[in-house]
């Protein structure tokens, strides 16, 4: 039976990968690197990283694959299913692509596999089944919380963790009074009545290009949209998350 590993390798500082995720990377037969094509964003290069500084010269053999492209034009969930689909199937041609029995296979998950994360959803549709292990990684909230050194919830108080998607849609849900977002490529914040409200946002979180931003939303969102727009520009891609509190209703 294959062993597959999905390794949490922190947001973008290989010093977050874990001691646990080390020993897991060194102990594989097989490790498999996602490419993007030429999307900068794919992260490749960090992933190539962490192995030439864990991996021992005769170590696990790694193979690159190409991942498949989503379908934009289809509607979400559908062309999400159907992706997942493809993608399973480039995992298992790279699994399978030095020999029919793989052995023990890890995947580099960027943060960690729990969060906003497709990739235990699409581990269960290989076929035949791998036995599957999970090695925590630092998620992006945690690297967000941390960069501003503060804690991500208020005494004893609920926190939303939702998208940008979600928060344009369906304005600030009721349940909570601190939101953490992710996957935001539109700014949902600017959609906000701003008043009364906090914004800690990071983007880069880890890395050598963080950037912070804290302060009143009114004061802050067209600084951080200013910013965002700026380094996504010179970078070629972004990568940003953030946490909202209003004053408790
Ligand atoms: C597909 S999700 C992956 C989340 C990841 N599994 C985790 O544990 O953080 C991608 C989203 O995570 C957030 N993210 C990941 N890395 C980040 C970073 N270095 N800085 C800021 N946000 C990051 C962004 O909101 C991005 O849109």
């Amino acid at each position: 039976m294959t062993d597959l590993s999905l390794i949490g390798i922190g947001t973008g500082n290989p010093d977050h990968l874990t001691f646990q995720g080390a020993a897991a990377m060194r102990a594989a037969d097989l490790i498999l690197i996602p490419r993007k094509g030429v999307d900068k964003a794919d992260l490749a290069d960090l992933r190539r990283e962490i192995c030439a500084r864990v991996l021992p010269p005769a170590g696990p053999e790694i193979v690159e694959f190409d991942l498949p492209v989503r379908d934009a034009a289809a509607p979400y969930l559908d062309g999400v299913a159907d992706w997942h689909d493809a993608v399973a199937a480039a995992w298992s041609a790279a699994m399978t692509s030095r020999g029919p029995a793989p052995g023990r296979v890890a995947l580099l998950i960027w943060g960690d596999p729990s969060l906003y994360d497709s990739s235990l959803r699409i581990a269960a549709r290989l076929s035949p089944a791998p036995r599957i292990r999970v090695v925590p990684g630092i998620t992006a909230l945690q690297a967000l919380t941390a960069a501003h050194a503060i804690p991500l919830n208020d005494l004893g108080a609920p926190v939303l963790v939702t998208t940008g998607r979600r928060l344009r849609a369906g304005g600030w849900p009721e349940c909570a009074d601190r939101l953490a977002v992710m996957l935001d490529g539109g700014m949902a914040f600017r959609s906000l009545p701003p008043a009364g409200v906090t914004i800690w946002w990071g983007a880069y979180l880890g890395m050598a290009e963080e950037i912070l931003r804290h302060g009143p939303l009114a004061d802050m969102a067209e600084e951080i949209a200013a910013v965002r727009a700026e380094a996504r520009a010179r970078h070629g891609w972004i990568m940003d998350s953030y946490l909202l509190a209003r004053a408790a209703g």
